[in-house]
């Protein structure tokens, strides 16, 4: 019996994708095909070319400038 693979797309808000698990999950994401958005706090803007942020952009990441504690 042959099995179907449905291949969706979601939206996916990846929290924390500065640091080691959510910058994986948003590696993971963008490498699936998702279109995906990342909560970054406003600090890591004060350097557009952060380390942090340049690979996200570059790999499609859709930046979100939140800070968590002051919705
Ligand atoms: N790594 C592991 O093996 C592991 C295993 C089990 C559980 N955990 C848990 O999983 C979580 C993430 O781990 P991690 O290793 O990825 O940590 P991490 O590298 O320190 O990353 C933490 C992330 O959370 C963000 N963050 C912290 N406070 C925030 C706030 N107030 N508003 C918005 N974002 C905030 C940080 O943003 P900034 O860059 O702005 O600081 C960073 O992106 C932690 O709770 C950790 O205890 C980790």
């Amino acid at each position: 019996m042959s099995r179907e693979v449905v291949r969706t797309r979601s939206r996916v808000l990846v929290v924390g994708a500065t640091g080691r698990l959510g910058g994986s999950i948003a590696r993971a994401s963008l490498a699936a095909g998702h279109p995906t958005f990342a909560l970054v706090r406003p600090h890591h803007f004060a350097r557009p070319d952060s380390p942090l942020l340049e690979p996200l952009v570059a790999a499609g990441a859709t930046l979100l400038q939140v800070n968590a504690r002051h919705p």
